[in-house]
């Protein structure tokens, strides 16, 4: 079975969020279950620079107005075999893979016409997949022009939503720009509201939705979690299905991590989780108190993170004597918040405006506590990676959240399966409660604290069990 995988991150090279991640692991497990998969992803410069070329399989004279473009094939370390759309006009660009940039709308219409182009035709040595599974809006449109082709031979498609928050929705105008045909621009396709929605128009042609977690998948077909795409999400219900996301072990594993000075695992967890609890207090400028419950957040600063929640509990927190660090970049006015908090409590919360991946391990290894408020979270991987590092969430209880996350109770401590702490009103003051709970519990029962931290470390959220339920997919649109 060939599996064409389409998307506009990788791990470590492009990354904005979690679909990077998603795209550095899942290819990998899928080969270990026997499916042959290949990526496509544009061509952008981290990527060229590490890229060993094999071949060209197309080129194009003048793709979608932005100049000529190659399709080549390409090994990058780490990863399965990979297309790389060489469209220098659209993606030989630094910053961000889809900053505002104005011409976004055929970048990735383009990149999606490739992907539909090579799962007809195959490439130059006739290699076609059967089946061509898109990522999120930036590949969503290839279902439609492959359906709208007339091939006869049209592979399956799947196409999974990673946040259905981010669409992809741009003027009518544009329609003549995008090579998208017109038939496709009608109330159960392309047409949203008088312009066009690409994830929309995906989610109508493709053969598979699937999301990333089974709560998710539940949320967006109601009102409140369908972003106004609950009426397509609901008539397509039978087709869609929510698979977790998993840890990439080579990635995320306290006793391997190259970030980290000194790694850990259960065993001596207390001792070296201590070690970088010092450490990182000392990176961030933190007061070096190994008893002091550190509080961490590694996010995109987003509204749909809720972090706006965390701000007024801050000096609650520290009043409790607890510490707060701090990862993160986006939203202003969220950057400023915590910069304020740090500059109002030195020593006790510390902030730091970027992205840094090394920083994130360290924060996972160092914190007792992960704060995850997300309003929505489809699935979410920095709880995951929290659970494993012994730093215990305390999070929303909402898709992937709800999924991955047992909240501590008096039955979950009894039975053992408790791995962290859940709030559900998306309020500041029951964010305080669940932080007054993780703080009174860290101080009062150490023991108890350590039996959840071993618990939630012995969590294996692995793709090796996302993908046999991808592949499983898989056979059945191939009627295997
Ligand atoms: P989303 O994809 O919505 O941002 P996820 O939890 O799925 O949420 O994935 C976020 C990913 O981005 C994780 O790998 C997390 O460690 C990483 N990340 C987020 N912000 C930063 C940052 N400032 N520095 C380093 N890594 C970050
Ligand atoms: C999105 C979601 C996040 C998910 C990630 C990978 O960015 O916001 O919840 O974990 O995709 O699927």
């Amino acid at each position: 079975m060939k599996v064409l995988h389409a998307a506009a991150e990788l791990f470590p090279y492009v990354k904005v969020g979690g679909l990077a991640d998603v795209m550095g692991a899942l290819p990998q497990a899928l080969s270990n279950e026997g499916v042959y998969v290949r990526l496509l992803l544009p061509a952008y410069p981290a990527l060229m620079k590490v890229a060993r070329i094999y071949g060209t399989h197309a080129s194009y004279p003048d793709l979608m107005g932005g100049g000529s473009a190659r399709l080549l094939l390409a090994d990058v370390p780490g990863s399965v075999p990979i297309y790389l759309l060489d469209a220098p006009g659209y993606f030989n660009r630094d910053c961000g893979p889809y900053d505002e940039w104005g011409d976004n709308h055929r970048r990735f219409s383009a990149l999606s016409w490739v992907t539909a182009q090579l799962a007809l035709n195959g490439d130059a040595e006739g290699m076609r997949p059967d089946v061509v599974h898109l990522h999120d809006w930036q590949t969503a449109l290839t279902p439609v022009f492959m359906s709208l082709s007339g091939s006869a031979h049209r592979p399956k498609t799947v196409l999974t939503i990673h946040n259905l928050a981010y669409q992809g929705v741009f003027p009518q105008y544009i329609l003549d720009e995008i090579w998208l045909p017109h038939e496709a621009f009608h109330l159960n396709g392309a047409e949203y509201f008088g312009k066009i929605n690409y994830l929309k128009a995906g989610l109508a042609y493709t053969d598979k939705i699937t999301t990333v977690s089974p709560t998710y998948a539940r949320e967006i077909q109601g009102k409140e979690g369908g972003y106004t795409l609950e009426g397509i999400l609901q008539r397509r219900s039978k087709d869609l299905v929510g698979i977790l996301n998993g840890v990439d072990e080579l990635v995320w594993n306290p006793s391997k991590d190259p970030h980290l000075q000194t790694p850990f695992n259960i065993k001596n967890l207390k001792l070296n989780k201590g070690y970088n609890k010092k450490a990182f207090q000392r990176e961030m400028g933190l007061n070096e108190d190994e008893n002091a419950q550190l509080f961490g957040i590694v996010s995109r600063f987003d509204a749909i993170k809720g972090l706006d929640l965390v701000i007024p509990n801050i000096d609650y927190m520290v009043s409790l004597g607890a510490q707060l660090a701090v990862l993160g970049r986006g939203n202003y006015d969220m950057e400023s918040a915590f910069s304020w908090a740090a500059g109002r409590h030195p020593g006790s919360v510390a902030t730091f405006t970027g992205y840094d991946e090394g920083k994130a391990h360290r924060l996972m290894a160092a914190s007792d506590v992960l704060l995850v408020p997300s309003r929505s979270e489809p699935c979410g991987l920095t709880q995951l990676y929290a659970m494993r590092y012994g730093a215990l969430p305390v999070a929303r209880k909402t898709g992937g959240l709800a999924d991955t996350i047992v909240d501590v109770t008096s039955e979950t401590l009894k039975d053992g399966t408790a791995t962290g702490f859940l709030f559900f009103d998306p309020e500041s003051w029951r964010l305080g409660e669940a932080i007054t709970r993780a703080v009174s519990l860290y101080k009062n029962e150490p023991e108890i604290w350590e039996k959840i931290q071993t618990n939630a470390m012995a969590q294996h959220f692995t793709w090796t069990r996302s993908a046999k339920q991808y592949a499983k997919l898989y056979k059945s649109l191939l009627g295997q």
